[in-house]
């Protein structure tokens, strides 16, 4: 049996540069969380190169040296730039992304942009088929892809699918916004197993099947349940995803991390440094994370020459207008504060608007006191969890959002905040900013066993558990 990763975006990003294509590594949660089960399970990893369309010979070339490198086959689904604009940016990101992290008056409800996403999903079924045979695990991710099921039924293949949500899934008030609301409902009961990251998100996809889909039944008890609709049985469960703890941990302690982040400590002097990492994305909150940090300048002296907050950003989804828009909020809010509070030899926000490397990226997560995880939604947040895998030294604090998948896990050794409570945020960084050392030792270490105890590979076998026939 081979494993078969499918998700929209494949690990690595084709683009141009100096005249030849290369493969660099893309961002985001999903990627991060399935890299290292196909590099300790080996198999194949079926999606979009992304980036700009390099095709034919030198796509299979490029991704022939990334599959080398990677130690897995990496396939292309290759997207025409009517697909990206109409599945991509159209369907999944401006209708399925807002809905589904319950803000659907950003949604644009288009009927071309349905159209081309149940096409989409339909060319990824055709891809599949090529590849899986009958004894193939097939593990499909994320909202882009939730009719490809019902497409591979459609051309007559049949591997078991197993599929993962990693956004949330909303309230029945929210989701029945949506027009296709029964198709995508529906469509998820195509898959043998669906996937949720919380309990929260399993009951309100399974309240949404009891109020709009007539004839389904829901049986038994616990974190998998089944659901039964015209002959059909899927299971449906909660399984909180996670990241390769150890490697982060092990990256963390190497001397390259130490170095890179003594740099960092060196330059920062004696200044407190609180962080945020995030893709760009309404989602995130990072407008309201800056008004809070601002609040806390205002209502905390001390905090004034000693304080600094770095908040990195990785951009994502530009050609969407309301991306562009949350760029310009930042970029303004950032000039703002800086300019209102900057004194001689110190200024409070220190912003980098670009990827880095893992290296750099632990390195700062290493000289961070405080990390800032403030989405106003978000399915699990997985940058929550790096920064304490990679915190060796147990010395650093975690202030997280109530909204983020992880705080149903981590929430009770962290400073949980309501991102919209501009007081609530400031209280917070306040209160981070004045832990003693012992305190902020014994939340750490909680934290960590946590995430060491449940980790990616704890994720992957608990969704075996799921999708064994034995669970039916
Ligand atoms: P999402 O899946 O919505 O992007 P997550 O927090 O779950 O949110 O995952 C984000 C991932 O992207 C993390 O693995 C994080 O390390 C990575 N990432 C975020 N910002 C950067 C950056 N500037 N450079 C490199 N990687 C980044
Ligand atoms: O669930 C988070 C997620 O949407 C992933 O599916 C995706 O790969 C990642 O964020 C980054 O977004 P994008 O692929 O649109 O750049």
């Amino acid at each position: 049996m081979s494993l078969i990763v499918v998700s929209n975006r494949l690990p690595v990003k084709i683009l141009e540069k100096d005249g030849a294509w290369k493969a660099i590594p893309a961002a985001g949660g999903l990627v991060t969380a399935m890299t290292p089960v196909l590099k300790q399970r080996g198999g194949i990893w079926i999606g979009w190169p992304g980036g700009e369309t390099a095709g034919g010979d030198d796509l299979t070339e490029v991704l022939g040296q990334a599959s080398e490198t990677a130690g897995y086959d990496l396939h292309p689904v290759e997207l025409t730039e009517e697909d990206v604009a109409g599945f991509y940016h159209g369907f999944s990101n401006g209708v399925l992304w807002p809905v589904l992290h319950d803000l659907h008056l950003h949604a644009h409800f288009e009927e071309s942009y349905w159209k081309s996403y149940r096409e989409v999903n339909e060319k990824f079924a055709r891809v599949i088929a090529e590849h899986a045979g009958a004894h193939d695990a097939v593990w499909i991710h994320d909202y882009h892809l939730m009719l490809v099921a019902s497409a591979l039924r459609q051309i007559g293949a049949s591997p078991r699918t197993e599929f993962f949500l990693h956004t949330p899934f909303p309230p029945l008030d929210i989701f029945s916004n949506l027009p296709w609301r029964s198709e995508i409902l529906q469509g998820l009961l195509e898959f043998d197993v669906v996937g949720f990251q919380t309990v929260r998100d399993r009951d309100n996809y399974l309240h949404c099947l009891n109020e709009l889909v007539p004839g389904v039944a829901i049986e038994g008890s616990g974190r998998v349940l089944r659901v039964r609709l015209g002959g059909r049985v899927a299971h449906v469960g909660a399984f909180p995803i996670s990241i390769d703890a150890a490697h982060f941990e092990t990256m963390a302690r190497s001397g390259e991390v130490a170095e890179e982040a003594g740099r960092i400590a060196t330059r920062a002097g004696n200044l407190h440094v609180v962080l945020g990492v995030d893709r760009l994305d309404y989602t995130k909150g990072i407008p309201h994370r800056l008004k809070g940090f601002r609040r806390a300048l205002e209502r905390e002296p001390s905090l004034e020459g000693h304080i600094l907050m770095v908040q990195l950003v990785v951009p994502s989804r530009e050609p969407i207008p309301e991306y562009m828009n949350l760029k310009a909020e930042i970029d303004q809010l950032v000039g703002e504060i800086n300019g209102d509070f900057t004194r001689s030899g110190w200024a409070p926000i220190h912003y980098l608007f670009r990827s880095l490397s893992q290296t750099d990226l632990v390195a700062l997560y290493r000289a961070a006191q405080t990390m800032l995880v403030t989405p106003l939604k978000d399915g699990m947040n997985l940058v929550a969890k790096e920064y304490c895998a990679s915190n060796v030294d147990e010395s650093g604090a975690l202030i997280l959002s109530e909204f983020a998948g992880t705080a149903a896990q981590l929430g009770e050794h962290t400073l949980l905040v309501n991102p919209h409570d501009t007081e609530g945020m400031a209280d917070a960084i306040i209160q981070a900013y004045q832990m003693p050392p012992d305190e902020r030792q014994r939340r750490m270490r909680k934290l960590r066993n946590s995430i060491a105890a449940e980790d990616i590979f704890w994720w992957v076998d608990s969704f075996l558990q799921a999708a064994e026939p034995a669970a039916v």
